[in-house]
């Protein structure tokens, strides 16, 4: 997205870092709201057919009810729906600059799509309050003939236009979740240089099992954001039937926990479809908190089935709630990860920029040796084990491979299990371009 990174300038590390949390925050604003949208237009579709072939009122006024509730109003699709997914195409724009990388493409069209299925989700939304004007009129005994067949072929046309609005809505709002998602996927390899097509972006396994993940997670989501409107807050709502209200419970409780039961399995395929740059050990400790979070989910559930807890509807929802937000810490941990080293060229042309602005043209050349005495001496020889292994034994896989080295430099990974793992030695791109050279040269000798 060329004329985006025109708007871009190189970040300082310290922003980049912000930057990141940055993307989370807005994500869970919008993660969570999008999940709603998209369950609660699915189901209120779903009870919208149910409805139309049998008379049970149950049906048609779950349909309303769900579509009214959880859309809110246009003004909060703006503001939950559309600005923080515009938001975060400039955030990944900055983060990949000049990276030469289609993500934000991805992002960006996905912004476009997402007004679009709002759009449709809201007239849809809306036309179904004038279906409540006309089915009330309809009673009314007009005297006019002529009238009354105008007011029934209104009434037709609406009901029309209020179904297929929601079908393409909600189409086009998976679509554009999808493209998101993709958008995510191709922000995990920042430097590739074979362009991969469209068909084999959206049908990877990663981006494929991210949107399972999603589309489960979000009805599951939508069953607990169900039984904390109805039941919970604000005391719940009042006034309803107790066989409806048993109904909903049951829809609620039940959606609820077969989707989540799938969760696990999209999100155990989904890590280990991730490139292993992405990983680390707190990538997994997050999974591992929503994997735990939904197990306190299924708990509540089941005894949702056995008793007539109020509480329990609202610990359910904040629990959903939480867990959501842990995977998307997760998502945004691997792209940092697997970013890492386009953070640090960012983070050098910002220090470049720095230096040409402020008059200090002279451009100091980091010495390898100097870097290797100080920061690495302690624990390294080339001859012999101090802490870590000796040089002359690790160095023959990286002859004609410097940038795995400074890529392990930057941020260790676990490798030999007779030593302790490396510390991060906290060192700039140049510094560790500057050793890395120095060793393999050094290691021949
Ligand atoms: C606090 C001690 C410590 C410091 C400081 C340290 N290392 Fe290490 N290093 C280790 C240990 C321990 C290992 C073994 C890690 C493993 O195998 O999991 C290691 C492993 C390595 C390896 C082998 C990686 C491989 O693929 O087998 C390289 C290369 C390396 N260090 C380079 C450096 C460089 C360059 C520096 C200085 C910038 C440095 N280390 C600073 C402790 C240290």
């Amino acid at each position: 997205m060329e004329f985006l990174d025109q708007f871009v300038i190189p970040q300082s590390l310290e922003h980049i870092k912000l930057l990141h949390y940055l993307a989370t925050l807005v994500l869970f604003i919008f993660i969570p709201f999008i999940s709603i949208v998209f369950g609660s237009t699915l189901l209120s579709l779903i009870y919208k057919k149910k409805a139309q072939k049998t008379s049970d009122s149950r049906f048609a006024n779950l349909s309303n009810d769900l579509i009214s509730m959880f859309t809110v109003n246009k003004n909060v699709g703006i503001v939950l729906g559309i600005i923080p997914l515009f938001t975060l195409t400039i955030i990944y724009a900055q983060l990949l600059h000049t990276a030469n990388n289609s993500s934000v493409t991805y992002l960006f069209f996905s912004a476009l799509l997402m007004i679009v299925a709002l759009i449709l989700i809201y007239t849809y939304r809306y036309s179904i309050s004038f279906n409540l004007i006309f089915n009330s009129i309809k009673d009314f005994k007009a005297k006019d003939a002529q009238v009354k067949n105008e007011i029934e072929k209104l009434d037709k046309v609406t009901k029309k236009l209020s179904v297929n609005t929601g079908y393409y809505g909600l189409i086009i709002l998976v679509i554009s979740i999808w493209f998101y998602l993709s958008g995510l996927n191709l922000a995990l390899y920042p430097n590739q240089t074979i362009s991969i097509s469209l068909f084999e972006t959206l049908f990877s396994l990663n981006v494929l099992s991210r949107l399972l993940f999603f589309l489960t997670f979000a009805m599951g989501i939508t069953g607990g954001a169900i039984l904390f409107k109805f039941f919970f807050w604000e005391g719940g709502i009042k006034g309803i039937d107790n066989e409806y209200k048993i109904f909903i419970k049951n829809t609620a409780v039940k959606t609820s926990f077969y989707f989540l039961s799938l969760v696990p399995l999209f999100l155990i395929l989904n890590l280990i479809t991730f490139p292993k740059e992405s990983l680390s050990s707190s990538v997994f400790v997050y999974s591992g908190l929503v994997i735990l979070g939904l197990f306190i989910c299924y708990n509540i559930l089941y005894s949702l089935t056995k008793e007539e807890k109020v509480s329990s509807n609202g610990l359910l929802y904040f629990v959903l709630v939480l867990t959501m937000c842990f995977s998307l810490i997760k998502d945004q941990l691997v792209m940092n990860n697997a970013n890492n080293l386009q953070s640090l060229k960012l983070s050098e042309k910002y220090d470049a920029l720095y230096a040409s602005l402020s008059r200090e043209t002279k451009v100091v050349e980091i010495s390898g040796i100097e870097v290797f005495k100080v920061r690495c001496a302690p624990c390294h020889a080339f001859d012999k084990k101090i802490v870590g292994p000796p040089y002359n034994e690790t160095m023959k896989k990286y002859e004609g491979r410097i940038n795995d080295l400074v890529s392990f430099i930057l941020n260790p990974k676990k490798i030999n299990p007779e030593y302790p793992p490396m510390p991060n030695p906290g060192l700039k791109l140049s510094e560790a371009k500057a050793v890395s050279k120095y060793i393999l040269e050094e290691y021949k000798k």
